[in-house]
């Protein structure tokens, strides 16, 4: 689809049946980011820290509901420590900035999902404060994925499925669809509409694996640090201008 945004497309993407409920996306291109300037790779995180603050902004504008970041996977601690420690101390900068602008986050309602267990207590501590202090804001729903896997989220369900049935709580015949969404990280949530990928690469990399059944994919050739509302409103208008049939053979009325 041509980018006719401003011949009429903003128009189309704002209609509130054509908007997305929950994106996704795969915050990626950081490290080439920073490489094509001569810099490290920390620089681009950096820089795609800043983009995901502005993000938040542009969707909370757009009135997305919820919004789900791929921060870090349970595969990127194979990175070497420098770097994996310096994309946490960003996570630690955010939240902590989040916490002290409350004016400015008061619609934001943050919630981090992934395994949290393996990561350092302070920062453990920090996700949990925000999280108790955010719960009741109903502006915008923005999930972190953090030491997130979409397979690490299904083996965690599942033995909490197999400890209910153990415990005889749960029959194997009541584990349905429904249920085993409910298990998740991000249960009580619709599932992503919309999953936006930057960075020129065309993969999940283990991403929101369950939810994503019958997520429209928009793969851009923008490297992270410079995706703005320009190309959100891009990936805007190129799904609102998607058939969604969900195996019927007409288009899904929303
Ligand atoms: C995404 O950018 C950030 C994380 C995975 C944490 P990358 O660091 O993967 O950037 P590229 O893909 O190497 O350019
Ligand atoms: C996916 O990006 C994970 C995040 C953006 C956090 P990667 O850069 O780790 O993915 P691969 O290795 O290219 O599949
Ligand atoms: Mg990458």
């Amino acid at each position: 689809m041509g980018l006719s945004l401003y011949k009429g497309g903003y128009r189309l993407i704002m209609e509130e049946k054509n908007r997305p409920k929950h994106i996704g996306i795969i915050m990626d291109g950081n490290g080439r980011w920073a490489k094509k300037r001569g810099m490290p790779r920390t620089f681009g995180h950096k820089a795609g820290a800043k983009a995901f603050r502005e993000l938040v902004k542009h969707c909370l504008e757009r009135k997305i509901p919820y919004l789900t970041v791929y921060a870090f996977s349970t595969e990127n601690w194979k990175r070497p420590q420098e770097e994996v420690d310096a994309i946490m101390k960003l996570l630690r900068d955010y939240l902590d900035e989040a916490f002290q602008h409350e004016d400015e986050n008061k619609d934001i309602c943050v919630k981090v999902i992934g395994s949290t267990g393996p990561l350092a207590p302070d920062l453990r501590e920090k996700i949990a404060r925000l999280e108790e202090k955010t719960k009741g804001n109903t502006g915008i729903t923005v999930n972190i994925a953090l030491n997130y896997g979409g397979r690490d989220e299904l083996v965690h369900a599942f033995r909490s499925l197999a400890e209910q049935i153990k415990e005889g709580s749960l029959s194997p015949d009541q584990v349905t669809e429904d249920l085993i969404s409910d298990s998740l990280y991000t249960a009580g949530q619709p599932d992503p509409d919309l999953i936006i990928r930057p960075s020129g690469e065309l993969r999940l990399s283990n991403f929101l694996i369950w939810q994503a059944a019958y997520a429209e994919f928009v793969f851009m050739d923008v490297l992270w640090p410079d995706f703005g509302a320009k190309e959100l409103d891009q990936a805007l208008e190129e799904y609102a201008g998607r058939s969604r049939r969900f195996g019927d053979i007409t288009a899904a009325k929303s």
